[in-house]
């Protein structure tokens, strides 16, 4: 845990720690935090529930009576089509399919445009254009295991797989067929090609900690991760010029900033752009329910009410392009938020380089590492953040983002929590599917 980067916190967050502390009478500080902030965090550390740990031996149980993946047996899916989470998904979908026939993935295509109903015209970019494929390897060994076209001898063949599609192909169905294909005479193929139309966006057979597994493996590319941290390093010097207005005024911390940790920031991924308010209006009427929509005052009101959110602080808002044109979404932030875009950032000539999955892969990043998110649970790129933060603090050994002070908290702006701000989100990783985390849900289970 690092110091300096506990007392910048503290200062944005709107706590006074006076400099000498700051700069390393670490007992203090840490009696400090023990008093303030850190207790809960802190014990977090040491407790480690009995939930938590089980999810951590399962994993490391699973990995010592795993003997791996076969590398001479292949599956081939069809180009991976969509939006950022739908790709991933469907990867993730394909890599367990091919888990569960024991055969190594040959890497696939995913879409770099969204021009989804014009299949001529979808741009295919090679998975090892958007993530490191030896490091995915490396990192899902024994899970499962990418391939490339170059490894197949060529000797026993390519056998069709057709998936059946429509209202009668149920998830039961399409298990059991794929059941078949682990058994002869289907398993002596070399490669199983599997046809039809992009067969992995329609059933899941997978617990939630699956696909987070493959998830963990998926780290971007040099190139993209870069551009990320060029936006991240934007958003911070925003927060580290008003932090610094604010510091000189109230304490005398403010200047030596070679001590200071990032400063943190906010990312909203604020979804109302019309289509998308067109979408939920519709679910909302489907469902029944009235927590879906939210317009762009109750986000803004719900953020400047989260709890502990003292300011001055930045706030990236993630959104569709159409929106950066409207300059309404920077007004009418609490006193404290500064609210910034691409354009207002000056990096849209980062994103414009790129093709649409690119862009959103680096907005992904940015709110990925943002100390603070806030998204809407029926959104599947909020979900899928969510999901990542939630594992990413299993691993530092925290059991529940429920609580107070957690490092790196999600919220959903959409339902409402504690003290009229957004509510507390963390991933159900014990849900036995993606669908209930991740496709049109309100379940947050905080
Ligand atoms: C795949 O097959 C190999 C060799 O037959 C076996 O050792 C391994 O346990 C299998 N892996 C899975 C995930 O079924
Ligand atoms: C097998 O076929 C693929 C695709 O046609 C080719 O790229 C690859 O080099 C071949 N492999 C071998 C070992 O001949
Ligand atoms: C919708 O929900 C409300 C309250 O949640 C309930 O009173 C109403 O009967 C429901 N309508 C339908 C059509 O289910
Ligand atoms: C998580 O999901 C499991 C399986 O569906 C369920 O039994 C459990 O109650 C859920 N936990 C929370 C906190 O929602």
């Amino acid at each position: 845990m690092d110091l300096a980067s506990n007392c910048k916190y503290q200062m944005l967050f709107g706590r006074n720690l006076n400099s000498i502390t700051c700069k390393g009478l670490a007992l203090i500080v840490i009696a400090l935090f023990l008093g303030v902030v850190l207790l809960p965090l802190l014990s977090g550390y040491g407790g480690i529930d009995k939930n938590n740990l089980d999810l951590v031996y399962s994993r490391s149980l699973s990995l010592d009576s795993d003997y791996g993946i076969r590398k001479d047996k292949f599956l081939e899916v069809p180009q991976i089509v969509w939006g950022l989470n739908n790709q991933k998904i469907a990867f993730a979908r394909a890599c367990l399919t091919a888990r569960l026939l024991n055969r190594t993935l040959l890497m696939p295509s995913f879409s770099a445009s969204l021009f989804y109903k014009e299949v001529d015209r979808l741009q295919p970019i090679s998975f090892d254009k958007v993530f490191q494929f030896d490091r995915f390897d490396s990192l899902c060994k024994g899970f499962v295991q990418l391939g490339s076209y170059p490894d197949l001898r060529n000797q026993t063949g390519v056998f069709e797989l057709q998936k059946g599609s429509g209202r009668k192909w149920t998830a039961e169905r399409d298990l059991d067929q794929l059941k078949q294909f682990i058994k002869d005479p289907f398993d002596g193929y070399e490669v199983i090609r599997i046809v039809g139309k992009n067969p992995f966006l329609w059933h899941d057979h997978w617990p939630v900690k699956d696909y987070a597994r493959v998830f963990d493996c998926l780290v971007l590319v040099d190139e993209i991760a870069k551009e990320a941290d060029r936006v991240v390093s934007k958003i911070r010097e925003v927060g580290k010029e008003i932090s610094s207005k604010i510091g000189s005024e109230q304490s005398d911390f403010g200047s030596d900033s070679s001590l200071l940790e990032p400063v943190p920031y906010v990312a909203v991924h604020m979804r109302i752009e019309i289509d998308w308010m067109i979408h939920c209006k519709k679910l909302e009427r489907k469902l029944n329910v009235s927590e879906i929509c939210s317009s762009r005052q109750e986000i803004m009101e719900r953020v400047g009410h989260i709890v502990g959110l003292k300011g001055p602080t930045v706030v990236y808002l993630a959104v569709a392009d159409s929106l950066l044109e409207d300059s309404s979404i920077l007004t009418g932030w609490k006193d404290g938020l500064l609210p910034v875009e691409k354009n207002k950032l000056g990096v849209d000539g980062i994103y414009k380089k790129y093709p649409y999955l690119i862009q959103s892969a680096i907005d992904y990043e940015v709110c990925s590492k943002a100390d603070v998110f806030v998204g809407n649970s029926f959104s599947t790129f909020s979900s899928l953040l969510a999901l990542e933060r939630t594992q990413k603090m299993i691993k530092m050994g925290i059991t529940s983002s429920c609580g107070a002070d957690v490092r790196w908290p999600s919220y959903a702006y959409n339902i409402l929590g504690e003290s009229n701000g957004p509510h507390k989100w963390m991933t159900n990783m014990s849900d036995t599917s993606l669908k209930a985390i991740s496709y049109g849900s309100n379940i947050i289970s905080c």
